[in-house]
């Protein structure tokens, strides 16, 4: 299997070095347009050829899969062409900044003979997958009442130039950061009835860290916060919190196991697999196409509820209101 990687910035070396350790699959190319970037790129994987433009790398006919790192706006574009050759795309988050463009990907994903997924990794990433077998299983009974779910970064300062802080580029920090968690509680708990937002502003109005409130369709109540204030060399820090009828379930990304807390008061530590959640989830795309299945773990209709969610979410943000989702 022969993988083109589209954008050869911080995401594309995290993808390309998951597709280094699969058997059978060749890096076959990087299309990339800073050739700093692409320098180091060449130097590290050593892809056969090199392209400056990306849709010259999605005509190559050599090519199985394109990879999609590329910054959001570029997303729709990159993915209906190369799902049009009958490619297989994985496409980085968010699927695209407006539902308009993501119904066209899921549109051309119906059509093409190419699989499809967004990679929402946290379907894929240990401590994630711990969590949502301990909800299929019931652990904290039938009902949930609450999550509460947070990601705090350093400024974005890995990415080129200032996109990712830029809101018409990233879509802001709702639809480039948040929406992990918003997609992973959505993957568990389902629709949301209606949403609020609050934020802190940098100097530019952008907001910087948020507070966002999803009233879920089954009653529940989820409080996700994300932000960009972790003081510099904190790196990423992110924590679930979930309220059930039969207990309670945290889990802190610097502790390797998850608590476990039942009503009754007896408490449990969940262990969680070493494991590479950006590895599982390209090891699972690429065994989709093997398979000849369909990458059911994360639909093109997911990612569009995920997005449709942080869309009202903004919407909130500027208009200080709760929004209702349909
Ligand atoms: N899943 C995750 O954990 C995660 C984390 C970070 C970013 N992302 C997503 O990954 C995507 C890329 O983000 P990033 O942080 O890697 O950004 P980045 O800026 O580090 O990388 C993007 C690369 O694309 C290149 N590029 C831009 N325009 C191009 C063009 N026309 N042709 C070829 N190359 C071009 C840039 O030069 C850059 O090297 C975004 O959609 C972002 O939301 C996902």
């Amino acid at each position: 299997m022969k993988v083109g990687i589209a954008g050869a910035g911080f995401m594309g070396e995290v993808h390309a070095e998951c597709y280094a350790k699969l058997n059978g699959v060749q890096l076959w190319g990087v299309a990339e347009k800073s050739q700093e970037r692409m320098d180091k790129f060449v130097t590290k994987f050593a892809p056969k050829k090199t392209y400056s433009d990306v849709f010259d790398m999605i005509a190559d006919e050599e090519i199985d899969v394109i990879d999609i790192c590329l910054p959001s706006p570029m997303h729709p574009a990159v993915a209906i062409e190369a799902l049009k050759q009958n490619k297989h795309v994985l496409l980085e988050k968010p699927i695209a900044l407006n539902l308009d463009d993501a119904l066209k990907i899921k549109q051309a994903a119906e059509v093409s003979r190419g699989k499809f997924m967004v990679a929402h990794v946290l379907r894929f990433w240990p401590q994630y997958t711990v969590i949502r077998k301990s909800l299929q299983d019931q652990l904290l009974g039938q009902q949930i009442q609450e999550i509460y779910a947070s990601r705090f970064n350093e400024l974005p300062l890995w990415s080129e130039g200032t996109w990712i802080m830029e809101e018409k580029q990233s879509g802001g920090l709702v639809i480039d950061l948040m929406i992990h968690d918003i997609d992973f509680v959505m993957w568990n708990l389902g629709k949301v009835n209606r949403v609020w937002c609050k934020g802190i502003y940098n100097e530019n109005d952008f907001a910087i860290q948020v507070m966002a409130v999803l009233e879920m369709k089954s009653g529940a109540v989820c409080y996700i916060e994300g932000g960009y204030l972790n003081p510099s060399g904190s790196g990423l820090s992110s924590q679930m919190r979930i309220y059930g009828s039969d207990g309670l379930l945290e889990m802190y990304s610097h502790q390797d196991k998850i608590k476990l807390v039942e009503t009754g008061g007896g408490q449990k530590e969940l262990n969680v697999p070493s494991m590479d959640g950006y590895f599982e989830e390209i090891a699972y795309f690429v065994d989709c196409i093997r398979q000849g299945r369909e990458p059911e773990v994360v639909t093109a209709q997911d990612a569009i509820e995920s997005l449709k969610v942080c869309l009202g979410l903004r919407d909130s943000l500027k208009r200080g209101t709760w929004i209702a989702i349909d």
